[in-house]
């Protein structure tokens, strides 16, 4: 039974004081049991929030790590240092990294590499444009970026997958839930090759793109979703507990 997954992406928002007092509701309405959540900050807040979680079930996590362990790379932060800090989890490849910072299927399979080394859970994101959801492509893209992105000594407790149409993140758009349920479909089936049957039925895959507080309960009943990554619901802790709480 695969427990589900609830992760909150900040992005690059928020000071100090808001993401104390943020964390700190998230840890006041979390609910007793039946869900992981996980609070990515950007990197600046993970220290304060990482006191608020202290000796909670909520999971830190990083939005990017390096590929290397240390060394010349001026601006960048490494899978340990985030482990240093009580991070868990970190994300990776994740459509804007992609886009803004030029990261390939190798770049985030060699920093999910790491993550791995580092004993981090990497949570590792793919998604079709809408060019290629147009052109029929959808499903081929995230089964490709899948074998591109994700290392080969991916576990079901290391690796989390999600799908994250690039059209829908941000936008309030999302796909119909027989779109979404394909694509964890073919991703299931894309693990399965890969991988094993065994890795295939245990690994969680969670849906992203303008989940909210209004349509995250009919999104997470969708078979095989096991979870959400969160954006801008995210920075609200009253919508970010909503879809936690949709998970029962
Ligand atoms: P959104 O972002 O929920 O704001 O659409 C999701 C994401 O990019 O992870």
């Amino acid at each position: 039974m695969r427990k589900k997954l609830i992760a909150g992406n900040w992005k690059m928002n928020g000071d100090i004081a808001m993401a104390g007092t943020l964390s700190a509701a998230v840890v006041d309405g979390m609910p007793a049991e039946g869900v992981e959540v996980v609070l990515c900050p950007p990197f600046t807040a993970l220290s304060t929030v990482a006191k608020i979680l202290k000796g909670t079930k909520i999971a830190l996590g990083g939005q990017d790590c390096h590929s290397a362990a240390s060394g010349a790379h001026t601006g960048d932060i490494a899978a340990n240092m985030l482990v240093n800090l009580g991070c868990r989890y970190v994300i990776l490849g994740h459509s804007e990294r992609r886009a803004n910072h030029n990261e390939s299927d190798a770049d985030v399979r060699a920093k999910a590499a790491a993550a791995h080394a580092a004993s981090l859970v990497a949570i590792i994101c793919v998604g079709e444009s809408e060019v290629q959801r147009d052109a029929g492509r959808a499903a081929v893209t995230v089964a490709k970026q899948i074998r591109g992105s994700v290392p080969d000594d991916s576990t079901a407790a290391n690796t989390v997958i999600a799908y994250e149409p690039i059209w829908a993140i941000g936008t309030g758009r999302t796909p119909t839930q027989a779109q979404i349920a394909e694509i964890h479909d073919e991703m299931r089936r894309t693990i399965g090759e890969r991988w094993s049957r065994e890795v295939a039925e245990s690994m969680r895959l969670l849906y992203g793109g303008s989940v909210n507080a209004e349509n995250a309960a009919e999104i997470l009943a969708i078979d095989g979703v096991d979870g959400a990554l969160v954006g801008g619901a995210s920075l609200k802790a009253d919508s970010f507990l909503a879809i936690v709480k949709s998970c029962h």
